[in-house]
């Protein structure tokens, strides 16, 4: 297929399998097999990368393991979207040092978003001597090269150039779930709103070939995957570097046709290229669920124009209502930030009086949170902390109310959920997720995990549904 974005030749893949042959074969003369730690921090575009590292390190010839005790390869997948996370990464690979020097030979990892910004990697090299290699997103196909080169050379690797993203295909993929999976369609970023680090980190937008996402799913159907997720910073951006007419309605509507009992979920999408046309697809294709999250950012016009999200509040209400006259009760949740720089209190209040007309279902709230090198954080912040505190719990207390009024909306009502793993509380054993993705406790027995069952909805608090077993599952 023609296309405007570069693909990792195969045999520079072959490269990388032939490194994971090698340390295979060191690793298999030890007395036991090494073993393998991966944090993940971040989005699901992160756990997907994640699973990508430990299916590298599987064929390297490491057991993953759950725990960064004892592990002889740590690997701490980072994510820089915030500062709080970054502080959070920063303390936890501190923290490392005392496991290494109990363990020298010992191989500590920095990849994801984090990596690829110039100040924290000048800090890891200066600050975190005990951290041996350091590599950001788009050379993640190159890990086994890299770790090969630490553990021959006992050198500390930095990769952490800016390069060009392009798509590797072909890397093993160690999976977490045997019923949820994420299946990434595309990655990068062109849109650069003003307060965003992605653009910089993931670099320009890159779709994977429809013929190759489609196999994967259809082999993930298979193989009794039953929640399957498409990912993309915008997925509503798939397909504008390939020729064939590929967009993310098609790709979505092509993998609906997949025989198989599964649900296919996607994110996140920019509300400003959601069409009509993906809501239609949403709403004849009984394997989409019935979900969305549609970033809103601000319900002002004037902040979102400043955060060139590129979208007025007018258009994204009528992208909502366009959506639900297709799908009355599709499930809808958000991203807002509060505190964006010289954003006013009357400001602030159009994004309130936005969620009570929407009424998301979730909605996941942040503080504004400056970034070195986009645009926003050269902008004036006039406003106190404490303001933006207290404008920020105003919102949360207005989405409690309003995610708690819709799940009451759920009692008495019968879903088809998929019953998905153990709960913690042992007066309701079984966790379940609805079509939309709402949060289920239940009790039942352990052996119907992975099966899809009615539940009659009987309880709820803010954050979840209570039910019990309508019928038998089928
Ligand atoms: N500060 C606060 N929140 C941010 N997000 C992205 N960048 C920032 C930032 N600098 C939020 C947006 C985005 C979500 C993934 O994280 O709401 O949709
Ligand atoms: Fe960041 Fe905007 Fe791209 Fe989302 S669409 S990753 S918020 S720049």
């Amino acid at each position: 297929m023609n296309r405007t974005t570069p693909v990792i030749p195969a045999e520079d893949i072959q490269r990388q399998k032939e490194y994971c042959a090698e340390l295979r074969s060191l690793n298999a003369q030890r007395p036991a097999p090494p073993r393998a730690y991966v944090d993940t921090y971040g989005c699901q575009q992160n756990e997907a990368d994640s699973e990508l590292i430990r299916g590298m390190l599987a064929d390297m010839g490491y057991e993953i393991t759950g725990t960064d005790q004892g592990a002889d390869v740590i690997v701490i997948n980072t994510c820089a979207i915030r500062e709080h996370a970054e502080q959070r990464v920063f303390g936890n690979v501190g923290a490392l040092v005392h496991g290494k020097r109990k363990k020298p030979d010992q191989v500590i990892c920095l990849c994801g978003c984090m990596a690829q910004e110039a100040h924290v990697a000048d800090r890891l090299r200066q600050s975190y001597r005990h951290v041996d290699l350091v590599f950001g997103p788009q050379q993640l196909w190159r890990f086994p090269e890299f770790l090969r080169r630490v553990l021959l050379r006992r050198g500390r690797v930095f990769e952490t150039a800016p390069v060009d993203g392009a798509i590797a295909e072909g890397l093993p993929v160690y999976r977490s779930g045997r019923l949820k999976a994420w299946v990434s369609i595309m990655y990068g970023c062109n849109n650069f709103c003003s307060y965003c680090i992605v653009p910089y980190t993931r670099g320009r937008e890159r779709s994977r070939e429809p013929e190759i996402i489609l196999k994967e799913l259809k082999e993930l159907a298979e193989q009794g995957y039953k929640d399957i997720t498409l990912l993309g910073q915008n997925v509503n951006s798939y397909g504008k570097d390939l020729e064939g007419g590929w967009d993310f309605p098609r790709l979505l509507e092509e993998a609906a046709g997949i025989p198989g009992d599964f649900l296919l979920r996607f994110m996140t999408s920019h509300p400003k290229d959601a069409t009509e046309k993906l809501f239609d697809v949403m709403a004849r294709c009984e394997k989409a669920a019935p979900v969305i999250h549609l970033p809103f950012q601000s319900g002002n016009t004037r902040v979102l124009t400043a955060m060139n999200r590129r979208y007025t509040r007018e258009q994204y209400l009528e992208k909502v209502a366009a959506l639900r006259a297709r799908i009355p009760d599709v499930v809808l949740t958000s991203d807002v930030i509060v505190g964006f720089p010289g954003e006013t209190t009357p400001e602030f209040e159009d994004t309130l009086s936005l969620i009570e007309a929407v009424r998301f279902d979730a909605l996941f709230t942040f503080i504004y949170s400056p970034r070195k090198g986009t645009p926003a954080a050269e902008m004036d912040d006039p406003m106190s902390k404490e303001e933006k505190s207290a404008n920020f719990d105003r919102l949360v207390a207005a989405q409690n109310r309003i995610s708690l009024e819709k799940h009451q909306a759920y009692i008495g009502t019968v879903q088809r959920c998929l019953i998905d793993g153990l709960g913690e509380d042992p007066r309701h054993g079984l966790t379940a997720r609805t079509a939309g993705g709402r949060l289920v406790h239940l009790d039942g027995d352990p052996s119907l995990i992975g099966r899809f069952a009615d539940i009659r909805i009987t309880d709820c608090s803010t954050w979840a549904l209570f039910g019990e077993l309508d019928a038998e599952p089928s």
